[in-house]
């Protein structure tokens, strides 16, 4: 028996090279080896967004667009749409009632999110329970392993909080999800900065090859490198720090040494940066084209996810339930 992996992202949009990077390429990694189950998180997103759901539907789509793209394979992966999938509100509602208010009180992010998303008034019973759903997310498919960048580690350890509180009060129903974290390599946007959708310094899979360039044609570079014939630090340079994920070998050691010496120019090195790239997206490219234009196709794929999905997660609730006594 294969041990099983399960992680989801709320529907926030495109991806871009971060998510990729990231998560995504982890993933498609993971699908070859473990029975896998990926999805969208859309309730988890009406809990900050409940009041704005005019893109939602449109985010749903365009992410699942994007992870195909990538080359998530639905036919190593199950990948469905949470609310698909009802099941995990019934566990989430049953968890509630085993849940001391505390345990979600002192998750950090519940306080953190709460500070940093100001305007949004999440003083709101399903923000308080956002984890506890996470953890029914999970247990509902009694998954083996959880791939999650670090910020989700509370989430974990929490989920492995109620599944102990649940075997103690019923019967050993759920096994102990651990977290599967990977070393990720640091990607950065155009600014330098770490990559991410809301310091808009991302290169998203939808942008066309003319876009990309505009953005590496810009991008930031060394600071002190201010003519030709300075030399440069590649080291601070966010642009070597893309070729290092990207790049070859040999054109990473070309641009360190030409960099350092003076013998190649910034506009020159971003071009072998974005030949580095386009090699990268085309293939992803041509599959996110060939998904926007059979829509139809994405749907099928989550319609037989959330099939496959029910399957394992009605069967667990059916335990659930029993040792419950409902
Ligand atoms: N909270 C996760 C995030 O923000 C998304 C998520 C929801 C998730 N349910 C999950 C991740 C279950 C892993 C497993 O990234
Ligand atoms: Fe950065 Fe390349 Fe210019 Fe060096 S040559 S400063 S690595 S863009």
């Amino acid at each position: 028996m294969r041990k099983r992996v399960l992680s989801g992202m709320r529907p926030t949009g495109r991806l871009h090279l971060g998510n990729f990077s990231g998560a995504l390429e982890n993933w498609k990694r993971l699908q070859e080896e473990y029975e896998s189950f990926f999805f969208v998180a859309d309730w988890h997103a009406l809990s900050t967004d409940y009041a704005k759901t005019s893109d939602l539907r449109e985010y749903i789509h365009l992410m699942l667009v994007d992870w195909l793209a990538a080359g998530l394979d639905p036919h190593k992966s199950t990948i469905f749409i949470q609310s698909h999938v009802p099941e995990h509100a019934e566990l989430h509602i049953l968890f509630s009632m085993i849940t001391p208010i505390p345990w979600l009180e002192r998750v950090p992010t519940y306080k953190e999110q709460q500070q940093e998303l100001k305007d949004k008034d999440l003083s709101t019973y399903g923000f308080l329970g956002y984890p506890l759903l996470q953890s029914a997310d999970i247990l509902v498919y009694k998954a083996d392993f959880v791939p999650v960048g670090i910020d989700q580690l509370p989430h974990l350890e929490l989920t492995r909080e109620i599944a102990r509180r649940f075997n103690f009060l019923y019967k050993p129903v759920f096994p102990e999800p651990q977290p599967l974290m990977t070393e990720f390599p640091k990607i950065p946007g155009t600014d330098g900065r770490k990559m991410s959708k809301s310091y808009n310094n991302a290169i998203h899979f939808s942008d066309t090859r003319e876009e990309l360039w505009e953005k590496l044609r810009t991008m930031v570079t060394d600071p002190k490198r201010i003519k030709r014939t300075d030399p440069g630090d590649p080291e601070i340079c966010p642009v070597f720090g893309l070729h290092r994920v990207y790049s070859s070998p040999d054109i990473i050691k070309q641009v360190d040494v030409g960099c350092r010496t003076a013998g190649i120019g910034c506009i020159e090195c971003k071009t072998w940066l974005k030949n580095s790239l386009v090699e990268k997206l085309v293939p992803i490219w041509e599959r996110r084209t060939h998904y926007l234009t059979n829509v139809s196709m994405v749907k099928a794929v989550v319609e037989a996810g959330a099939k496959r999905a029910r399957e394992v997660a009605s069967s667990v609730l059916t335990e659930v339930r029993d040792a419950i006594g409902l």
